[in-house]
């Protein structure tokens, strides 16, 4: 079929066969990022992952991804500028945190407030750059301030001030621990930002871009992307590969629990990858920034469970192209970092913000509303019955 051939819905079931989750399907022409799933390659705006990771910034990178070329030094005092004015939450978004209850999961603390700013700045003007800037600006800015109230919001204390002489992850991690970080923890978070930015059409970035094509507000495009990202099989595995680690609890039980898990179909979280077959760069590159914390601030004994199951899954999973993926060695470094586990998604949405804006930027360019199509499967032509007289085993479908 040629592309952008019409195809009435009548024709779907009989010429276009099923792919479930869109496997292998384009939706969209993008020039953000670039994934080589069997070299294990990624680049975002032609820049190679490792190189950016090296040399750049987190916000000099969002700088890249949103508006596509890295910036000149003014453009980056500029834009770095304008984040570090519009890092404060309103008083009224860290009261509503405070009705949250502190039992609930600072995913959901998070998609809340960040569709809590669309109350706030409701000027729905996704064709005025001004606005479009602006809502870079403050979700960029706001995003990190507001997982860091719900973090002291949640023990009981106030939030506390931004302090407007730290950088970006220095300031972030200053707000959440209440301490300034040594500088090498500020760094090394800041490059995990740069790895988690971007990474094409991934679930909750699909979510962005079916979002954004309605042409709703960027805070609701980032908010139902914050959603899709919180899932165990998405953003959420980072925080599930921790308490596998905890589970296996000492290298020589890698093995036996993969035998075990693979036996029972179970996933082993931060393992696979729609799109690679060989291990994920970024999971090389975070375990090379969880090797360099361990040297300066001590091991932990759950790196070495980390690696005996890397070793171990490669004779048994090696084969299918499972290998490990972002997830995996994330939660190490964070965990290094003193972050607590529930905060290691939120802080892969304070990251993906940049990717999913790039890419509202991306689709308002060549908007076309996302409706696909179904195969439907389910009854005709059925008639109503009064409640008594209703067959009530027939109610669900086998075919589906
Ligand atoms: C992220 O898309 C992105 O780019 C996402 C991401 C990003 O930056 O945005 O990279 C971030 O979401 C990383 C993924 C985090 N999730 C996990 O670590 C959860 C564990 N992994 C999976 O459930 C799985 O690998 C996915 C969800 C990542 C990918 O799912 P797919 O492509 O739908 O693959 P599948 O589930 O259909 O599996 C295909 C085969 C199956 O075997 P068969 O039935 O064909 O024999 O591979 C097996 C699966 O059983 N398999 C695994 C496995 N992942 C796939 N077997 C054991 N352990 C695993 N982790």
């Amino acid at each position: 079929m040629k592309e952008n051939q019409p195809l009435h819905t009548s024709q779907t079931s009989d010429e276009v066969p099923l792919r479930p989750g869109l496997e292998g399907v384009p939706v969209t022409r993008s020039a953000i990022c670039d994934i080589d799933g069997l070299q294990g390659k990624l680049s975002y705006r032609g820049y190679s992952i490792a190189e950016l990771t090296a040399q750049s910034s987190f916000l000099e990178t969002s700088y890249l991804l949103i508006w596509g070329n890295l910036p000149n030094p003014q453009q980056l005092r500029d834009f770095e500028k304008e984040i570090q004015m519009h890092r404060r939450v309103s008083f009224r978004v860290r009261d509503m945190m405070k009705c949250f209850p502190a039992s609930g999961h600072p995913m959901d603390a998070l998609q809340s407030s960040a569709a809590s700013l669309g109350l706030f700045y409701s000027r729905r003007a996704i064709d005025n750059p001004q606005y479009v800037y602006d809502a870079v600006v403050r979700l960029i800015a706001k995003i990190p301030t507001m997982v860091a109230a719900f973090q002291l919001i949640r023990k009981g204390q106030d939030p506390i001030q931004p302090r407007d002489d730290l950088a970006y992850s220095a300031n972030f991690l200053y707000m959440l621990t209440e301490r300034e970080q040594d500088p090498l923890a500020a760094r090394i978070f800041d490059k995990c930002l740069i790895l988690h930015a971007e990474h094409s059409l991934n679930a909750s970035t699909f979510s962005a871009r079916v979002t954004a094509s309605t042409l709703t507000d960027p805070y609701a495009v980032v908010a139902s992307a914050v959603g899709t990202l919180a899932g165990p099989l998405h953003g959420g595995a980072n925080e599930d590969v921790l308490t596998m680690l905890e589970t296996i609890g000492s290298p020589e039980n890698a093995g036996s629990y993969l035998d075990q898990a693979i036996a029972k179909k179970q996933k082993i979280m931060g393992f696979g990858h729609r799109e690679y077959r060989v291990k994920d760069p970024r999971a090389s590159i975070l375990q090379e920034l969880a090797e360099e914390l361990f040297a300066r601030f001590g091991s932990d004994e759950m790196y070495e469970v980390a690696k005996a199951l890397e070793k171990e899954a490669e004779p048994r999973l090696g084969s299918k192209g499972i290998y490990p993926n972002v997830d995996f060695y994330s939660g190490l470094v964070y965990r290094k970092l003193g972050i607590p586990r529930d905060l290691f998604t939120p802080i892969f949405a304070i990251s993906r913000v940049s990717g999913w804006l790039a890419h509202w930027r991306e689709q308002l360019g060549t908007n076309r509303i996302f409706r696909p199509s179904q195969i439907y499967k389910g009854e005709q032509n059925r008639k109503w019955l009064p409640p008594e007289q209703r067959n009530t085993t027939n109610l669900q479908n086998p075919q589906i």
